[in-house]
């Protein structure tokens, strides 16, 4: 709970990773583990993995070498990694069994701090939870014991409070810490640092200077294996209510009294609150579903989503999502925020555009139609940085105008790699900060708004998806969510 402002420097710890035989902790739970190691972050711990496959001990370090090796190549200096496997062990149980549980326990060293990941899918969440408040792990109120949880946290507000309730039983809110992986990318953390920390920003950042904000989170990818996950879920669940709401957050909200984690997470939620609900009809007009046809990516000829493995042949799930969304609070009124999000279109892509309102009056009318308007658009990946567009004279004797841009990069300004999400993530679970882990009060309220929409589109089931060409920008039914405002998509 200490905050932003928090040097972090874990106390010995262990680790359980349920569902340690898993994609996730292959990809980036083991590397970002090992990253962290590698760099003296972390130095007494254990690492437990816990799944159903009969691995043994040994089987499971050789499991993780490999996994070190596929992320960090064949040249990761082997000794370390040595060193670090040693501090793995396996229990090989199902979720259910409580016998497992007590093996579980007897395995786990007297260290200071017991922290719980769960990354197995999410019907095994309540099983966990559960096992783990009989055999006594959970040690409600301890806030030395964690618990972990990934995404998808249920699937639409009922699910989503359930969960909630039943982990509540087992854990106090100080002892979870819900993941959105977002939270850990350096670029989201900066949103706060250059509005916070800097004096010119706050003052025209509201609806006197704002004329609207596009938030886009656009992937080349498709769903790729996922097809059992994706039907359930279609981009509104497995982006908008989490990564995209969040964003809107950090740019929307006040700025809080401290850094602490709740002082900060007090604003966010506050962000969600004042969100002018997409409900029955409104969803004809403020919101554009589609989803992608056959189409060439970067190169490649791709399947269209209702051909990809586990996809009904007439699904209607979206693979894009745009939305038109308003904050009713003092700050934002009239300010629209332009949401979008979707698979295979042509460009990988995260930003932030901000559009200011153009100057009040052309001086320049002999020469120039109305300028440009500024922008400030933030680059969360790739490219990692922050560029302003404005006009300046074209050298000459008369006063042309054309808009010219400030670029500031990550990557050459500072020079040096920032660390994985995940590393970020897990080192603030190990030294007990939640400020970048979503609250109770945080996912209900995101979910209510997104099961509101949804229920929206059950009622008017005439309205999309739209089709749209994988490999292209996505369907041109979502320009109409702009265009009663003057405005365009950025190109991607
Ligand atoms: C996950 C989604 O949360 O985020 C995936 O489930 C998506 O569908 C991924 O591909 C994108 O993350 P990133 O960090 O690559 O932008």
């Amino acid at each position: 709970m200490q905050g932003l402002e928090f040097q972090k420097s874990p106390a010995p710890f262990t680790l359980v990773i349920f569902g340690a035989t898993g994609d996730l902790t292959k990809k980036k739970l083991i590397p970002s583990l090992f990253a962290l190691f590698r760099k003296g972050h972390i130095a007494t711990f254990s690492i437990i993995g816990f799944a159903r496959r009969s691995w043994t001990d040994e089987f499971f370090r050789e499991e993780a070498r490999k996994m070190i090796t596929d992320a960090f190549g064949e040249a990761v200096e082997q000794n370390l990694v040595g060193v670090f496997l040693k501090n793995l062990s396996y229990v090989s149980s199902t979720f259910e069994d409580p016998d497992g549980y007590s093996r579980l326990k007897k395995q786990i060293p007297l260290h200071a701090v017991t922290i719980f990941y769960l990354s197995t899918p999410p019907e095994a969440y309540i099983p966990i939870v559960e096992n783990l408040g009989t055999a006594n792990l959970s040690q409600k109120g301890n806030s030395a014991s964690r618990i972990i949880i990934e995404k998808p946290f249920g699937n639409d507000l009922n699910t989503a409070r359930n969960l909630n309730n039943i982990i509540l039983d087992h854990f106090t809110e100080q002892q979870i810490y819900r993941i959105d992986h977002y939270l850990g990318k350096e670029t989201v953390q900066n949103i706060m640092v250059m509005r916070f920390g800097n004096g010119v920003y706050e003052p025209i950042w509201n609806n006197r200077y704002i004329h609207h904000v596009q938030i886009t989170m656009s992937e080349t990818i498709g769903i790729e294996t996922r097809g059992n996950y994706y039907e359930q879920s279609g981009a509104l669940r497995d982006i908008v209510q989490n990564h995209l709401l969040q964003l809107l957050c950090l740019v929307a909200m006040e700025p809080p009294s401290d850094l602490s984690a709740d002082a900060v997470r007090n604003e966010k939620v506050k962000v969600l609150r004042a969100l002018r609900p997409i409900e029955n009809e409104l969803v004809k007009t403020e919101y554009v579903g589609g989803q992608y046809s056959a189409g060439i990516v970067g190169g490649v000829s791709v399947n269209g989503y209702r051909e990809e493995n586990n996809v009904a042949e007439n699904s209607p799930v979206e693979t894009y999502a745009a939305l038109r969304v308003f904050l009713d609070t003092w700050r934002w009124a009239g300010v629209p925020f332009f949401l979008r999000t979707g698979k295979r279109l042509s460009q990988r892509l995260t930003e932030i555009s901000v559009q200011f309102k153009k100057p009040p009056l052309n001086l320049f009318h002999n020469w120039s139609s109305m300028p440009n308007a500024n922008q400030l658009t933030l680059r969360i990946q790739p490219d990692e940085g922050m560029r302003f567009v404005f006009n300046s004279k074209i050298p000459g004797f008369h006063t042309y105008m054309r808009p010219v841009h400030m670029n500031f990069a990550y990557g050459s300004s500072f020079g040096e790699e920032s660390p994985e999400a995940y590393e970020r993530l897990l080192l603030d679970v190990m030294t007990g900060d939640s400020t970048l882990f979503t609250r109770t009060d945080e996912i209900e309220e995101s979910w209510k708004f997104i099961t509101l929409l949804h229920d929206g589109l059950e009622q008017n089931r005439d309205v999309g998806p739209f089709p749209y060409r994988a490999g292209s920008a996505g369907p041109g039914e979502a320009h109409v969510l702009l265009s009663a405002y003057n405005a365009k998509w950025r190109k991607l």
